[in-house]
């Protein structure tokens, strides 16, 4: 029987698309996992997402979708961005997937069975309006942030789950297995905070209903980390048998990587939920850092998040799985920047590995006829390569079974460099002018055979570019070829073998084109834009995925000077379009009071709005969002305006201004609201 190793990521909320942070534990995991294939052992790699909870509810409803919905359509974007990255997993868990829901109702059943769940009470401070509870430190004069109502003290009955119970075992599990919560500082803040006392935990809510019912207790769905936690054995198909069942009996337990801003879900809850059910704890878990670009956290607001599928295209998948896994130790935190992705994709993609490959091959057509000559008689310089690629095989190995990701890449790029020094020393030209055969087929021998080193134990890091050196060193590109036993030995590259010459692995990024490329990544260069909407973009009538809700959709272009729609070779194409802080404030955007809705006679599209925008009178406004909004909805609500588009005829009515929205049309679109204290009229700048 093979050894087994099974890893697992987080599964990612789908109440956001994916970004470079969540492509980062996915590289990490799928890395190992290819590491641990090509050990020869049975590998288990499990990544997917996570769909219940209030924060996907809220989500979907403010985009006017049922959550799953949203779900639905959110998934996608992560699968479609792990086969880019070449991911090789070997599940997708869901956990609105009946395996799923099933089997988390079975556990907590089974903790249940125990003793450890009782029924409770939650006290918080509540508003209604918003259906949710505040803390104190939320609310400190409390008033509901939205609502400005004072909050209600309230009772909500709650299952809680006597986590309490499992503070000593845990402590001890931790202290018997320092392998378990890694890198060092993390379990050192496990064990400081378990040490302090572990509380019960509330593991139901009756708030909301998207979630998995509580068994026997439907007003009550299963707290989400309960839920989500347990994907890590549902994929498995735990069962609830003694031995759990296949596959969990043979995978469990789990390496899992997550980021440490879930640290103590992972390595308190989690394992005190297994704990109760008498099951195995994980392996490991292991908590990296976090990705910051120009220092600064990343998020939607601040734009700069780094949209992962812009950064393929720019670079391609294996320099950034390269880049993310060399730039910084696992564990640490990062910055992401262009230049240094560019400097490392030119240093040492470019220049180190792709030039030994080209130079090794061009010099075995050019002097051995393209066949892989005999080895011969090594001597000292022979031997000094050998030595470093046995050691690069050994040491990145020990480093991968770490997770010390950057510094198994150091080894590697340790015989990358020597492999290139070897044959400046050797000096192939020199002995084919001087016609000594014999020296040359030993040296063309050791330069190929370390660039089959170099494709191996860059496998699980670059598989494209693992199996671009392997196939031009004709040894095919199945995963064979790839079996780290192929590295444990000097001398496997059979000689004969017919080398071909392919394409270079990394071209060089040229400044311009690195300028070009930082430029798309500007906020205002925005490259995000590939299936969103955005109200920038002229209205196109014929698409559906233009936004609809811009009234009248058949109004001539915006005073200002309209941005260029993406070209339909998709995001990012054309270059970003700049406007100067001129041509902006020649839009007039205002707030919008909504004075009066209703529907336009014979259309279900279109509503006739009385919009007071500060002037003597309300000005009329024809808006394509009647699927989405009833109009007595509407009424008293301020919404974003341009109150100096030309007048446009629709149906009939005159439209004296545009109402800005976003969304993928019909049913699906939102307007733009202020929620605070304006007056109508106010500017938007
Ligand atoms: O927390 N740098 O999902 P999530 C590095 N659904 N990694 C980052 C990152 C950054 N800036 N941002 C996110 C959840 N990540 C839960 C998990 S598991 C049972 C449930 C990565 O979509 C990192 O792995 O918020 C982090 O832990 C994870 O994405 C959070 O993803
Ligand atoms: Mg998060």
């Amino acid at each position: 029987m093979p050894k087994t190793f099974y890893v697992t990521t987080p599964i990612y909320y789908v109440n956001d698309v994916p970004h470079i942070g969540h492509a980062y534990t996915t590289i990490a995991a799928d890395c190992l996992a290819r590491h641990h294939r090509a050990l020869g052992e049975d590998v288990r790699f499990l990544t997917g997402t996570d769909e219940h909870g209030q924060k996907i509810d809220k989500a979907a409803h403010v985009q006017g979708l049922e959550p799953i919905q949203l779900a639905d359509r959110v998934v996608e974007r992560f699968r479609a961005l792990w086969r880019r990255f070449g991911m090789s997993n070997d599940d997708f868990i869901r956990t609105t997937e009946p395996r799923h829901m099933r089997m988390v109702q079975l556990l907590f059943e089974r903790v249940r069975a125990q003793g450890d769940i009782y029924l409770g009470s939650y006290e918080g401070l509540y508003c209604t309006g918003c259906e949710e509870y505040y803390t104190e430190t939320q609310v400190p004069d409390g008033l509901c942030p939205y609502h400005k109502k004072p909050l209600e003290r309230m009772l909500e009955k709650s299952y809680f789950f006597r986590m309490s119970k499992y503070q000593q075992p845990l402590l001890e599990h931790i202290a018997a297995h320092p392998e378990f919560i890694q890198p060092e500082i993390r379990r050192n803040e496990i064990v400081s905070f378990v040490r302090e006392g572990l509380r019960d935990l509330s593991v139901s809510r009756t708030s909301f209903r998207w979630g998995i019912p509580v068994p026997g207790d439907p007003a009550h769905v299963i707290y989400v980390w309960f839920d989500a936690l347990s994907n890590y054995i549902s994929a498995l198909g735990w069962d609830g048998s003694p031995g759990g069942g296949e596959p969990f009996q043979r995978y469990w337990p789990a390496v899992h990587l997550i980021g440490k801003d879930i640290l103590r879900f992972h390595a308190v809850y989690w394992p005190t939920f297994l704990l109760s059910a008498g099951l195995p704890l994980p392996r490991q878990v292991f908590a990296h850092g976090f990705w910051t670009v120009g220092g600064e956290k990343m998020s939607k607001s601040l734009r700069n998040v780094v949209e992962p599928n812009a950064l393929l295209d720019a670079y391609g998948a294996d320099a950034v799985r390269y880049f993310l896994l060399r730039d910084v130790p696992f564990g640490l935190d990062g910055d992401f920047s262009h230049q240094a992705i560019t400097g490392r994709l030119n240093a040492e993609l470019a220049n180190d590995l792709g030039n030994l490959l080209r130079r090794a091959v061009t010099m075995c057509e050019k002097y051995t006829d393209g066949l892989v000559p005999p080895s011969g008689a090594p001597g000292g310089l022979e031997q000094t390569l050998v030595e470093t690629a046995l050691r690069a095989a050994q040491e990145s190995a020990a480093h991968l079974e770490a997770l010390a990701f950057h510094k198994a890449l150091g080894s590697i790029w340790e015989l990358v460099r020597s492999a290139n020094r070897y044959i400046d020393e050797a000096g192939p030209w020199t002995l084919h002018k001087n016609g000594e055969r014999e020296r040359l087929h030993t040296v063309v021998y050791h330069m190929l055979e370390a660039l089959r080193f170099t494709g191996v134990l860059n496998g699980p890091f670059m598989p494209g570019a693992a199996r671009g050196i392997l196939e031009q060193l004709g040894l095919g590109s199945g995963d064979e070829a790839l079996r780290r036993e192929r590295v444990a030995a000097w001398g496997g590259l059979p000689a004969g073998t017919r080398v071909r010459k392919g394409a270079p692995l990394f071209p060089r990024i040229e400044p311009e084109r690195a300028a070009e490329i930082a430029a798309r990544f500007q906020p205002g260069g925005d490259p995000m834009s590939d299936d969103k909407p955005r109200s920038d973009t002229p209205a196109q009538p014929a698409a559906p995925a233009a936004a609809p809700a811009l009234a009248p959709p058949a109004a001539p272009a915006p005073a200002a000077p309209a941005p260029a729609a993406p070209a339909p070779g998709g995001p990012g194409t054309t270059g970003p379009v700049f406007l100067s802080i001129e041509d902006f404030r020649k839009v007039d955007l205002r707030v919008g009071m909504v004075r009066s809705a209703e529907r336009v006679p014979k259309s279900d599209k279109l509503l006739k709005l009385m919009v007071d925008l500060g002037e003597a009178e309300p000005r009329q406004v024809v808006a394509g969002i009647g699927k989405a909004y009833a109009p007595e909805s509407l009424v008293g609500k301020r919404i974003m305006v341009v109150a100096n588009l030309k007048p446009a005829k629709l149906m009939g009515l005159e439209s004296r201004a545009m109402v800005l929205a976003a969304g993928p049309g019909g049913e699906h679109v939102v307007i733009a609201e202020f929620h605070g204290e304006l007056p109508p009229g106010e500017s938007v700048h």
